[in-house]
C-alpha cells in the first residue's frame, strides 16, 4: 500500500471515470434511488442542474454498467464536494477513493484550492472515507438535515499541495507511532517483559 492509501486499488481501475452527459441521467438516477433514502434523493431537476450548471465537474463511472457518480461545482477557489454515490454491487473496492481523487483533480484545473462538503454525521461510511482523504472537520451544523440531523462540515485546502502534503502528515504520525511501540518495547526489557502475571494465574 502507499504511504497515504489512496492510490487506486487494481479493482477499481475496471472503471473508466468519465464526464456525465446529459443522457445519463436515468442511470445516474438509478445509482440515486441505490444509495440514499426516498427522503435523501435528489430529484431529476437537481441532477439536470449538475450536468448543465456552470463550474460543474459531473464524473461517471463507467464498466459493465455505471457503478458510481460524483459531482462538485466550483466558484472561485472554492470548491464542494456535493454528491458522491457507489452502487452497493461495487462498494469497498476503492471506487469512491478514485472518484473524489478525480473529483479533486479536475476542480483543482478549475483553479479551485479549498474543497468543502456537508455529511450526515450518522454516515459514517462516508465520513471515514473522507477522512482517509484528508478533509478535516471544521464544524457541526445543527438540524441541517431536518430536526435531529446534524452535519459536519468537511474541508480539504492548499489543493496544491495535496496529497502530497498528506501523504507527509501520514508518515510523520506512522513514524511517531513507531516511535512510540519502540519506547514501549524499550520500557519492557528494562522491566523484564510485559507483566504477565494474570496469564499465568
Ligand atoms: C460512501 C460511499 C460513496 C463509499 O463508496 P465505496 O466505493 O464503497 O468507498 P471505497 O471503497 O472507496 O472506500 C474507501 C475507504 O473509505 C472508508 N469507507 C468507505 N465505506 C465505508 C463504510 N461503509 N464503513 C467504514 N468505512 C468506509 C474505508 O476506509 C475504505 O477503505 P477500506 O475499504 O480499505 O477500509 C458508498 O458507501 C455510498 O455510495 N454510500 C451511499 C451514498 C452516500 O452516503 N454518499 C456520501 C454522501 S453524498
Amino acid at each position: 500500500m502507499s504511504a497515504t492509501g489512496l492510490e487506486p486499488s487494481e479493482a477499481s481501475l475496471r472503471f473508466s471515470l468519465l464526464p456525465a452527459r446529459l443522457d445519463d441521467l436515468p442511470a445516474i438516477l438509478r445509482l440515486e434511488e441505490e444509495g440514499f433514502g426516498p427522503e435523501e434523493r435528489w430529484s431529476e431537476r437537481s441532477w439536470s442542474g449538475e450536468l448543465l450548471g456552470q463550474g460543474r465537474t459531473t464524473l461517471l463511472a463507467r464498466g459493465a454498467q455505471p457503478a458510481g457518480v460524483i459531482a462538485l461545482s466550483t466558484v472561485g477557489e472554492v470548491a464542494d464536494l456535493h454528491r458522491v454515490v457507489v452502487a452497493p454491487a461495487y462498494r469497498r473496492q476503492g471506487l469512491a477513493l478514485r472518484m473524489v481523487r478525480a473529483g479533486l483533480l479536475a476542480v483543482q484545473h478549475l483553479g479551485a484550492r479549498l474543497v468543502m462538503l456537508e455529511v450526515e454525521y450518522t454516515n459514517l461510511g462516508a465520513i471515514a472515507l473522507y477522512q482517509r482523504l484528508g478533509f478535516e472537520q471544521v464544524r457541526v451544523r445543527r438540524d441541517y438535515y431536518g430536526t435531529g440531523r446534524d452535519a459536519l462540515i468537511l474541508r480539504l485546502y492548499d489543493l496544491e499541495t495535496w496529497p502530497g502534503r498528506f501523504a507527509r502528515a501520514v508518515e510523520e504520525t506512522e513514524a511517531d507511532l513507531q516511535a512510540e511501540r519502540a519506547d514501549v518495547r524499550g520500557a519492557e526489557a528494562l522491566s523484564g517483559g510485559p507483566d504477565l502475571t494474570e496469564e499465568r494465574s
